[in-house]
């Protein structure tokens, strides 16, 4: 084979234009396209930086042309050739480099490329579960570079960011113990300790308190969680967080600072200006008008509350609903009267579904109002109803009656429909809102006690404190969450920095003295020695940069993630191990009763 020379890439594809006319160039990268034009041969080029056409004809060099005739989609090439004009009337304005090309009297090919799965451009169109196997070809795609490249981008931002407001970036263990945090946890057995086990971080909570007590007064982490939970759209059994927390602050200072860095973010990568203060909404506000602690703020339809006029009703769906403690409400939905029946019992059957008895509806028309509730209800009062819902002819009007909570989420996920079939949703707007002061505990049924809603640290407000034991559902937290676009996109508080408060909330939440003794004993005897008073707050990365950059799922995001199934389909891990490394381990594997019977 002729040498084709020294092989020293000197230009990226994507970069090269009119202005390089006349120049030698070698070029690496893999092959996208390979067209035979009646003895010409088009290659298209590729490397990260873009797509260039090679054009080779056997009149220079006849052994590269027949190379060029073995090659097909996803060989990898090298090439030395001259930048030239394309021939008038044949540039290409679709491509970046549409104006020239590179005619090339050899090229080498430096690896084969079997038939491919998927073409990378198709990829699209191709299984997720095929496209993770093959992961490699899944990114070879610009949109992925890009995606990755903004990932990068951002992670440089708020690094330079934070480190300007002085706070410093500390990693935390990957083995650590295991800490209640909500989610099931990672364990990793350790051999030198048999029948002990480390837990893979849910988050790096309690070191980064520690961190605090310790006088570093600004941390900050892009830390690696590890849960072990359902996993859904929005969620990996591992992920990213940007992990912040601060000494001598209020729940405001961590406000601004995340705003602030939110801003920056979006300016440099989007250029977009967020309006800022973002709109605050106490949990107790975003429950009774949007049936949510993570509301969508892109669009209206809030709820009103109607218990008040419909107490005394003879509408008994109404009144004995009231009268048994619980409420009315509703959503008007503008221009709704255009529902057919039909979908209205489809949105009665998902009320149902969602957990409540029913749904009244009435439609505002010209003539007056239409209802099958209309026959128990006085005139007035439903006049009184109709402008208590500000309602108007085209509207329709939907009520839920049950228990509050049952009321405002089942009104909270039916907005989120009405929004989706109404077409109200504005993909372009970021909507970001804090939710404040929430509930510091919540009574768990199955385990018969009070659990905390964030965080056993998470610090109560201080006019709640009396009623801890007394009337621990009604104790406010001093924590808050970001929401954007109706997703949690973090959440944080201002900390219990005393050993006596500390100790009072293990003993709120049915942990005995002895046991808190036993898995929190290190975090109480750090509390004793100088505790400054500190807060922070932790944001999903992935999640930001998949809402940020409107994509479907995280799984966009990361470059190696992993199924629903919670599997990485590329490595086929978790896989079996062998009985060796488990002996070490001193682990015996129990066999999965239930598989077993059914692969009999
Ligand atoms: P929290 O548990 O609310 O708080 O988590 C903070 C943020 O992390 C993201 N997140 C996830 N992202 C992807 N996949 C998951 N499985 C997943 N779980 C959570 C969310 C969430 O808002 N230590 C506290 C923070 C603090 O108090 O400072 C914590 O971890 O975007």
């Amino acid at each position: 084979m002729e040498d084709i020379g020294e092989l020293k890439r000197t230009h990226r594809c994507g970069e090269l234009s009119l202005e390089h006319t006349g120049q030698d160039v070698v070029l690496m990268g893999w092959v996208q396209k390979r067209r035979d034009h009646g003895g010409v041969i088009f290659l298209d080029l590729r490397d990260r930086s873009g797509l260039v056409q090679v054009v080779l004809s056997p009149d220079n060099n006849n052994a590269a042309f027949e190379r060029a005739n073995q090659v097909r989609a996803e060989y990898v090439l090298a090439t030395r050739g001259q930048v030239r004009r394309r021939p008038a009337g044949t540039e290409n304005p679709n491509m970046a480099t549409g104006e020239i090309e590179v005619t090339t009297s050899n090229i080498k090919i430096l690896n084969a490329a079997k038939a491919l799965p998927f073409q990378p451009g198709d990829a699209a169109s191709v299984d997720e579960a095929i496209r993770l196997r093959y992961r490699y070809l899944d990114l070879r795609r610009p949109k992925n570079w890009r995606t990755f490249a903004l990932r990068h981008k951002a992670s440089v931002v708020i690094r330079n960011f934070l480190s300007e407001k002085g706070f410093l970036d500390v990693e935390t263990p990957m083995l650590t113990r295991s800490t209640p945090e909500g989610a099931r946890d990672y364990l990793v057995p350790s051999r030198v300790h048999p029948g002990s086990f480390f837990a893979l971080p849910q988050s790096p909570q309690l070191f980064k308190q520690i961190l605090m007590i310790a006088g570093f007064e600004r941390y900050f982490q892009f830390a690696r969680c590890f849960r072990d939970e359902d996993l859904r759209a929005d969620r990996q059994p591992e992920f990213t967080q940007v992990d912040v927390e601060m000494s001598f602050v209020d729940e405001r200072d961590i406000q601004d600072l995340t705003e602030e860095m939110l801003a920056c973010l979006y300016r440099e990568l989007l250029g977009i200006e967020l309006s800022r203060p973002f709109p605050r909404l106490t949990y107790q506000e975003a429950m009774a008008r949007y049936g949510s602690d993570k509301p969508d703020l892109r669009f209206g339809l809030e709820m009103v509350d109607v218990s008040s006029l419909l107490a005394d009703s003879e509408c008994r769906v109404f009144s004995s609903a009231v009268k048994s403690g619980g409420v009315v409400k509703g959503i008007r939905v503008p221009e709704g009267a255009v529902f057919s029946r039909k979908i209205l019992d489809e949105l009665t059957k998902k009320v149902v579904e969602w957990g409540a008895r029913g749904l009244a509806w009435f439609i505002l028309e010209e003539k007056g109002p239409r209802s099958p509730l209309l026959k128990m209800m006085k005139p007035e009062e439903v006049e009184s109803l109709i402008a208590m819902m500000g309602g108007q002819a085209g509207d329709l009007l939907l009520f839920v009656a049950d228990q509050q909570r049952v009321a405002e989420e089942v009104l909270g996920q039916l907005r989120l429909e009405l929004a989706k079939r109404l077409d109200l949703v504005d993909n372009s707007k970021f909507s970001f809102a804090w939710i404040t002061d929430f509930p510091l505990l919540e009574y768990n049924e199955d385990e018969q006690r009070w659990e905390a809603v964030h965080h056993p640290f998470t610090s109560p407000q201080v006019e709640d404190l009396p009623f801890l034991e007394t009337n621990p559902g009604r104790v406010r937290a001093r924590a808050y969450d970001i929401v954007l676009n109706g997703t949690e996109l973090g959440g944080g508080s201002i900390r219990i920095h005393n050993r006596e408060m500390q100790e009072r909330l293990f003993k709120v939440i049915g942990l005995k003295p002895e046991d808190a003794q036993e898995k929190f004993g290190f975090l109480l005897e750090a509390l004793d020695y100088g505790a400054p008073p500190h807060g922070g707050i932790a944001f999903g990365f992935d999640r930001l940069l998949m809402l940020m950059l409107n994509l479907e799922t995280i799984r966009d995001v990361i470059a190696f993630p992993k199924t629903q199934s919670a599997t990485c389909m590329l490595t086929s891990a978790p896989a079996p191990v062998l009985s060796k490394q488990l002996r070490d381990l001193h682990i015996q594997n129990v066999p999965d009763k239930t598989k077993h019977e059914q692969g009999k």
